[in-house]
């Protein structure tokens, strides 16, 4: 049996598990920090400090959880980018310091690759797979070889798709985060209100742009009188079909490239805080459950949370990559990009 603990701090969830044999959650709480909503978004000074004094309170609640105490652990890791470098300090320090207080190794953990494994509590992946990683930081769409061997075969140049959905939300007088709340409203819209751009729908390369998009909206908004519940209700529907077609023709594209380089695909996933949105899993079950498997997280394991960063761990040592006490936190900690 190997029991992992993490602590996952990149941006504003303070979060920390115990996970055992890289799949059994036995512990793990996750807080929300929401004194940030009132700034429409995370402030990092407040962020960091926030950090230190939750995981003081959280570490012995979860491992009280699980019955457990630090010396039971054989592994800690926690996440060392890419995020907020006051985040990532926090909670690697604390993690290594745990590490070297009972001699036990300690992981490194790239935020992107515990996305990237998330589905894996409750799926399997058959190799090679696609996985579209939809965050607030990131929109990329990764070819997974084999277990630790992605490849970036596109990503965003400006906007994250989660962030274009909070920018959306902020301009309409929505709360942060502004994804659930634009899902919640869409549901009652008119997805054919408002016509919006479709960036890069002509060129043959995998990479995206939103910040057309928000912009759109931000002059739909600026000539509205009223910004009433209907004109939210039909700009959200607007904007989440234009995202979600998007996505969809984005990952028809990377298939028939790959496709062309004769490499065949039958799972795809989509991971990331974009991924717990309904409407985007049901479009996109619909275009590609024919011929693929389309996997998804559970919806509670879509947003940062310390179980992913725990299963990522794993994953390295179970491929014998070694562990690093030394590894400093990087705010921008990549995955290595393609040839494609
Ligand atoms: O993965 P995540 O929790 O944090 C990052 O690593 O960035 O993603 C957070 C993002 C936020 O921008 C939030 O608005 C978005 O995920 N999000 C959603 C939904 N739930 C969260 N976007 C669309 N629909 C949702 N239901
Ligand atoms: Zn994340």
């Amino acid at each position: 049996m190997t029991l992992v603990f993490s602590i996952e701090t990149s941006c504003d969830e303070t979060s920390v598990a115990i996970v055992e044999n890289g799949g059994q959650i036995l512990s793990q709480i996750t807080f929300n920090q929401a004194e940030h909503n009132r700034f429409g978004g995370v402030v990092p000074e407040i962020a960091s400090r926030a950090h230190l004094q939750i995981l003081q309170k959280i570490i012995p609640l979860c491992f009280n959880k699980a019955n457990l105490n630090i010396k039971n652990i054989d592994l800690f890791c926690a996440t060392c980018g890419p995020g907020l470098v006051g985040g990532l300090l926090v909670g690697s320090t604390i993690a290594k310091t745990m590490a070297i207080g009972i001699n036990k190794p300690f992981y490194p953990i790239n935020h992107l690759e515990g996305h990237l494994v998330s589905p894996l509590f409750n799926n399997e992946l058959k190799f090679p797979n696609l996985i579209l990683l939809l965050t607030g930081g990131h929109t990329q769409i990764y070819l997974t070889h084999k277990p630790n061997k992605y490849e970036l075969l596109g990503e965003t140049v400006d906007d994250a798709i989660g962030e274009s959905f909070d920018k959306v939300a902020k301009l309409i007088g929505l709360n942060f985060p502004g994804g659930p709340e634009i899902e919640k409203l869409a549901k009652n819209g008119n997805p054919n209100s408002y016509k919006l751009p479709h960036p890069f729908i002509k060129k043959k390369n995998i990479n995206f742009s939103f910040s057309g998009i928000k912009t759109a909206v931000s002059l739909i908004v600026s000539k509205q009188n009223k910004i009433n519940l209907k004109f939210k209700e039909d700009i959200s529907a607007s904007f989440q079909n234009k995202i979600i077609e998007i996505l969809i023709k984005k990952t028809e594209l990377a298939l028939s490239i790959l496709k062309n380089d004769k490499i065949d695909i039958y799972d795809i996933a989509i991971v990331g805080g974009v991924a717990a949105n309904m409407e985007l899993r049901k479009s996109f079950s619909k275009i590609f459950n024919k011929k693929y498997n389309m996997i998804y997280p559970l919806k509670k394991l879509c947003g940062d949370n310390a179980a992913m960063i725990a299963l990522a761990c794993h994953k390295k040592f179970e491929e014998k990559i070694e562990p690093n006490y030394f590894f400093k936190p990087n705010p921008r900690l990549t995955i290595m990009k393609s040839k494609f």
